[in-house]
Order: structure tokens, then C-alpha cells, then sequence
């Protein structure tokens, strides 16, 4: 039987013409540390290797924080050393407003995305998001936007998250550009996008899917007794000790086998990991030493969806 891949070669960004790390680095938890903290965990990433650094507007507002900090506070670090800037992919994103909750209209969109920029400290974001979609945003209006800030320089690349695929070919309708990248949840205990054409369109069109929350969340770091009270608990027990098996087989952590279960899909899936802790951040390049055949794969899936396949 094949093995089914898993180096540590570098991805394509959709057709961006950019390549990353086949892990990326999520800054959803990283606001509410000293400037030091953070700077250690960026430099922990990109000591792993890792290029592409996905953060949003919004990151921040979790917990104590305010809408902004974590841009804030990632601008902060790339203040004290600029140099890292040439190192990395700088991705965000932009729509989500407290209270509303989403406006993806054009004076929104371009305000949001100059605040954005003056939060990091920076000229360029490389990856702009379209955090969830704008149900009132016509998306030749949400083009529009896109198009202007990219003629502006003030993005590069564009990039949607949490769309469903008709919302994905309609915003890609009236650009004429690229969208490169779709970033859904997806990990072994979230698998809608296997199974309603979010990456068959990624595959389709050359769109890189960008996974968050590829622990769902830390779900699957649970203990045993914890994971049982989650819902569909026996299934997610079931995951884990499939996950740990394979761990055992590899000599790497649970967490190390539940990115390269990701990683091993036809689709290029790059996971955004979202751990603050240095150690873990350094570790999850252990999933390079993980290997899937067929049965071991489809084993995890199966488990998760607590059914087999036909
Ligand atoms: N587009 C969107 O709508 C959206 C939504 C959510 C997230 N995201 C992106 O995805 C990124 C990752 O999301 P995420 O943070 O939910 O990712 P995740 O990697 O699935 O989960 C990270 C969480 O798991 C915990 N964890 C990991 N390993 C652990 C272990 N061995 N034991 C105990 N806890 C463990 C971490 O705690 P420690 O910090 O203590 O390790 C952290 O709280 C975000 O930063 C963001 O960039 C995007």
C-alpha cells in the first residue's frame, strides 16, 4: 500500500505565486502577553521553519482583550526587530464587527484594512481575508473592495475563510484576479469541508485550503475523561486513541499525528496551529515524521464519524 506523503517541502499559496512552510502559525490566542512573550513565540515559529502568520482584526476580543490587540501586539514585535517582516507571509483578515456581526461593504472593507495596516506597522498585508460572509454585501461590491486595495498595494493576495462554496465561485466571479487561498475549520474531529465541496472546489481551482483550529480547538489534546463529556464523546475517545497509536508507532505526540492526518491530503492542506506555548509550537514539526497509508488515514476518519464508509 502507498504511503501517503508528508515532507516538509513548501506549499504553493493557491496560484499567488508565493510558497510557505506546510505549517502556519494562527495568532487567534495571542493577544494578552507582554511584547517579549509574543516575540518568543514568533521567533519559536519561525525557528520551526514556519513562514506564513495568520492573524485578523478581530483577534483580541477572546478573553480581556479589545478588537485589534493581537494585530497590535504582532506589530509590536515586528517593531522592535523589522527584519523579521522579510521572513514572513503576513495573512489577515477583515469583516467581522462586534454587534453586527459581519460588514463586508466597501467603505468598511478598505477602512478596516488601512486600521489594520497601522496596527502591524506595516505597508503590505500579503494575504487578505474575508473573515465570514456578508449576507448583505454584494459581492461584486465585496470585488470591488478587493480590487481597489490591491491597485492601492495595500494587499496582494486575496483569500476568503468560512465561505461556502457557491459564495466562493460568486466573489471569484467578479474579480479578476485569484482568490488563493479558503480557510475553513477542518481537522479530524471537523470534516464537513471532506464532504461538501470545500476542497473538491480547492482542488478544482488551485485554491490552498488554510485549516484552522487543525486541534479543533485543543478538543483533541483532551484527556480521556474530558473528551467523554464532549458531545459525540465515545467518538472522540475513539479519534484519540487512533491518533495515539500512530503516535507511538512514530515516537511524536497526539497532536503531531493530527497535523500530518491533515497534511496527507491530496489538497495541500497547510494547518494554522494556535498553541502560545513555545514548546508545542517547536514540536509540531514532529508531524514530518509521521507517516499514513490508506487504512490508517480513512481509520481516523471513520472513528471520527463514529460510522463506517460503504
Ligand atoms: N478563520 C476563522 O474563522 C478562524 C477561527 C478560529 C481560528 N482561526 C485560525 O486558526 C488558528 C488556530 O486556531 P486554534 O488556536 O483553535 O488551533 P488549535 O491548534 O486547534 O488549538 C489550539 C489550542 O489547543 C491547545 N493545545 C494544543 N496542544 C495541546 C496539548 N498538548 N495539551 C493541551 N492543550 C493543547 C492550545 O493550548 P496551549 O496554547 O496551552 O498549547 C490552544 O488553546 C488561529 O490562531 C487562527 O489563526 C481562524
Amino acid at each position: 500500500m502507498t504511503d501517503l506523503s508528508i515532507t516538509p517541502e513548501f506549499r504553493p499559496l493557491g496560484k499567488s505565486g508565493l510558497s510557505v512552510f506546510p505549517i502556519a502559525y494562527g495568532m487567534w490566542r495571542f493577544a494578552g502577553t507582554s511584547t517579549k512573550e509574543a516575540h518568543a513565540k514568533i521567533d519559536a515559529a519561525l525557528g520551526a521553519g514556519m513562514t506564513l502568520f495568520d492573524t485578523a482584526d478581530i483577534y483580541g476580543v477572546d478573553g480581556e482583550g479589545a478588537f485589534g490587540d493581537a494585530e497590535k501586539l504582532f506589530g509590536d514585535v515586528l517593531k522592535e526587530t523589522p527584519s523579521l517582516r522579510e521572513k514572513m507571509v503576513i495573512a489577515s483578515k477583515g469583516g467581522i464587527v462586534l454587534g453586527l456581526p459581519y460588514d463586508s461593504s466597501s467603505d468598511y472593507l478598505i477602512s478596516a484594512c488601512d486600521v489594520s495596516l497601522s496596527r502591524m506597522g506595516i505597508e503590505q498585508i500579503d494575504l487578505y481575508q474575508i473573515h465570514r460572509p456578508d449576507i448583505l454585501a454584494h459581492p461584486q461590491e465585496v470585488a470591488g473592495a478587493l480590487t481597489k486595495l490591491r491597485d492601492q498595494g495595500k494587499i496582494v493576495h486575496v483569500g476568503i475563510s468560512n465561505h461556502t462554496p457557491a459564495q466562493v465561485e460568486t466573489l471569484q466571479a467578479h474579480l479578476d484576479f485569484p482568490i488563493v487561498t479558503n480557510q475553513p475549520e477542518i481537522s479530524c474531529w471537523a470534516l464537513d469541508p471532506f464532504f461538501d465541496g470545500t476542497l473538491d472546489q480547492c482542488m478544482q481551482h488551485g485554491v490552498t485550503p488554510l485549516a484552522w483550529s487543525p486541534l479543533a480547538g485543543g478538543r483533541l489534546a483532551l484527556s480521556e475523561k474530558e473528551a467523554r463529556k464532549e458531545e459525540d464523546g465515545d467518538c472522540l475517545v475513539a479519534t484519540q486513541a487512533l491518533l495515539d497509536s500512530k503516535a507511538r508507532e512514530a515516537g511524536v505526540t497526539r497532536e503531531a499525528v493530527a497535523l500530518a492526518w491533515l497534511l496527507a491530503h491530496p489538497a495541500g492542506i497547510i494547518p494554522i496551529i494556535g498553541t502560545q506555548n513555545l514548546d508545542r509550537i517547536s514540536a509540531a514539526t514532529d508531524t514530518f515524521n509521521v507517516s499514513f497509508d490508506r487504512q490508517s488515514w480513512y481509520a481516523i476518519l471513520q472513528a471520527s464519524m463514529g460510522e463506517q464508509l460503504p
